[in-house]
């Protein structure tokens, strides 16, 4: 039974009321949970709706749009820009910034990556959306992307939507990570996963070893410990996990722990790895180290990182401490 669980939207409001504030941060938080609700009606309606396959067209990126990229991307545009409460939104879809016009109390900014896993939607694989809130800097003029250019330890909430089996939202705004889940008889996410922590310790790793000729030699150290199991230094065997869907990932290793890397190597050095800082690394990292884990490029905290562009791209190894730890030795030596 959801009916004696609290609603996102309640906890939204205890937090609100807890801390005094005005409810502006609540009310962009349900457009968030709106735009989410209904991307998860288009991911789940598929084929049915003509939603698979690919748009015809590339974002800023080079990638091939697909259909539900784009449409998860006008959703959270539509959505956002209801509410009047951002000055501005940046996307992975969009080259620019987003200005959010006749918006007369914008405060905030919105990042987001409308639709992560790309290549899961039409093999029926979860997917997710990703997004993080920043304030617009006092005096900061709304329409330039330099304002969007924070350190990810001033991000004020991020969170994710998962469109797996089940449609479940996570959330931190500072003080912890929560999950919902929601019930789609009544279109509203329950708490079902409150104060969610990453396990510090795991056997479990996610990285995409077709890449394996161009790592570095830390990673191929850890990986090769790894594969090792009991006979090796490790004296434990380990398990492999690749969704190929960061949400899926980050998700997993929310629940059950593990470590998850998406690293710089030799091929994709030239653009500083394949994650996107503002939309996809910032925002994962926060939630991981809310719960106890630890996000790193293995040379540097992610959340320190000083941005230099919206769309600039950054190693990630991400999940429990202890193996993250051990990886940042490992970049050290
Ligand atoms: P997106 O679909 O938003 O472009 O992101 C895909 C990302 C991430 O979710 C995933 O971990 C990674 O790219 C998958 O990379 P490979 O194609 O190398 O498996
Ligand atoms: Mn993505
Ligand atoms: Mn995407």
């Amino acid at each position: 039974m959801s009916y004696h669980r609290l609603t996102l939207s309640h906890t939204l409001l205890q937090e609100q009321r807890r801390l005094g504030r005005s409810g502006t941060f609540t009310s962009l938080m349900n457009d968030i949970i709106t735009a989410c609700k209904m991307v998860s009606n288009e991911v789940s309606r598929g084929a049915l709706a003509g939603n698979l396959g690919v748009a015809g067209s590339e974002n800023v990126q080079g990638e091939e749009q697909k259909k539900l990229d784009v449409l998860a991307n006008d959703i959270f545009l539509h959505m956002n820009a209801l509410g009047g409460k951002y000055a501005a939104m940046a996307s992975e879809e969009l080259e620019d910034v987003h200005t959010v016009h006749g918006s007369a109390d914008g405060r905030y900014l919105l990042l987001f990556d409308p639709l992560d896993g790309s290549s899961n939607i039409d093999v029926n694989v979860s997917v997710g959306s990703i997004f993080s809130i920043l304030r617009l800097p006092e005096g900061a003029k709304p329409g330039s992307a330099e304002t969007f250019l924070q350190s990810g330890v001033q991000q004020v909430a991020a969170g994710y939507a998962l469109y797996g089996p089940s449609t479940m939202m996570v959330l931190t705004t500072g003080s912890g990570v929560n999950g919902y889940t929601l019930d789609r008889s009544v279109g509203m996410f329950f708490l079902t996963h409150p104060n969610m922590q990453v396990p510090a310790d795991t056997q479990e790793f996610s990285i995409n070893a077709s890449r394996q000729r161009f790592w570095e030699p830390p990673i191929k150290r850890y990986i090769d410990e790894c594969l090792s199991g009991k006979e090796g230094p490790r004296g434990k065997n380990f398990n492999m996990r690749w969704i190929a869907s960061m949400v899926a990932e980050v998700h997993r290793i929310l629940v059950r722990g593990g470590v998850f890397l998406y690293p710089m190597d030799t091929e994709n050095a030239k653009t500083g790895g394949k994650l996107r800082l503002m939309y996809e690394a910032n925002p994962m990292s926060f939630i991981i180290e809310q719960a106890g884990g630890l996000a790193t490029t293995g040379r540097q905290r992610i959340m320190e990182i000083a941005p230099s562009g919206l769309h600039q791209r950054v190693p990630v190894i991400l999940g429990s401490k202890n193996e993250v730890e051990r990886l940042i030795a490992y970049h050290q030596e």
